[in-house]
């Protein structure tokens, strides 16, 4: 790693920018010329995130390809990821042309190989593509209404497919009813809230990315209520939510039909609501 030059951390430091040395360090390895790297020094100094500067995110410990005006994955996200392969990794939900196990639930064991994973409000991909570096051989599609997300999404899966559209109306019909894990992370902050963002997101998120209504749940209670068409038996539907919003979003996903648990992490203060369809 190159050593930054002292006046690109002063400059970003004046800026506002906590971690300025390593922000400084990483946008000093990412410019190829002194030029770009004034100009990401500009940039980043103007408020835009760090990610959307370099092009790109971690992940999962991938590099997750982020465009301007695209939706940063954040790293509490890997929370979900991390339930998401639990979930494959028990063995609960069947592929297609699987049968049900008589005797019960199956013992732990690697993600099964050829499950189809569908990440729904994709933004970037990094859901879809951190399983998909999970799971071999998986089936992944991804979807987003955002144009701008949907490039980025066909960059960090190239081996999936990714379709755009509004929630499920772009997904190939002949998924339904076999999908093993949904994964959704909607837009959830309430509307009143939007403001109490940091600039970086206000400014640089687009606002259909974070905005999920009155609530916060208008986008999670229609990810919900489609769920149990496109589930295998004993596929699972997850989805991101705070723990403050979780009994709600828990009681939309039970009013889907499918049976529903919450999952928290105080450390990332995130919850994931976790609904599995029974048969
Ligand atoms: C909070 S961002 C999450 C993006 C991505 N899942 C992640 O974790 O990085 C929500 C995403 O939902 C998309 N979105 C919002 N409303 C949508 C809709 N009706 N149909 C499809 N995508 C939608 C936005 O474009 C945005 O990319």
């Amino acid at each position: 790693m190159a050593v930054p030059d002292s006046l690109i951390v002063t400059r970003l430091r004046t800026a506002g920018c906590v971690f300025a040395e390593d922000e400084a360090r990483l946008l000093t390895d990412a410019a190829r010329t002194a030029a770009e790297l004034d100009a990401m020094v500009d940039q980043r100094a103007a408020g835009l995130p760090l990610e959307q500067v370099l092009g790109w995110a971690e992940f999962c410990g991938l590099r997750i390809t982020v465009a301007p005006g695209v939706f940063v994955p954040r790293r509490r996200t890997e929370f979900l990821v991390r339930q998401a392969a639990a979930v494959l990794a028990r063995g609960d939900t069947l592929p297609p042309g699987d049968t049900p196990d008589p005797d019960g639930p199956r013992p732990p064991r690697e993600a099964r190989p050829g499950a189809v994973i569908v990440d729904l409000c994709c933004g970037a991909g990094a859901i879809g593509a951190a399983l998909a570096a999970a799971v071999d051989r998986a089936e992944v599609h991804a979807a987003d209404i955002d144009p701008a997300a949907v490039r980025c999404a066909r960059q960090n899966l190239p081996g999936g497919h990714v379709h755009q559209g509004d929630l499920y109306e772009p997904l190939p019909a002949s998924l339904r009813g076999r999908v093993a894990v949904l994964a959704a992370n909607v837009p959830y902050v309430p509307t009143g809230e939007i403001g109490f963002l940091p600039p970086e997101a206000r400014a640089h998120e687009p606002r259909p990315a974070l905005d999920g209504g009155p609530d916060g749940l208008d986008v999670l209670r229609r990810v919900a209520a489609g769920a149990p068409g496109w589930l295998a038996p004993g596929g699972h539907l997850l989805i991101e939510t705070s723990e403050r919003q979780a009994p709600r979003a828990e009681a939309a996903v039970t009013a889907s039909g499918l049976a529903a648990r919450v999952t928290c992490s105080s450390d990332l203060d995130v919850a994931v609501v976790i609904g599995r369809r029974l048969s």
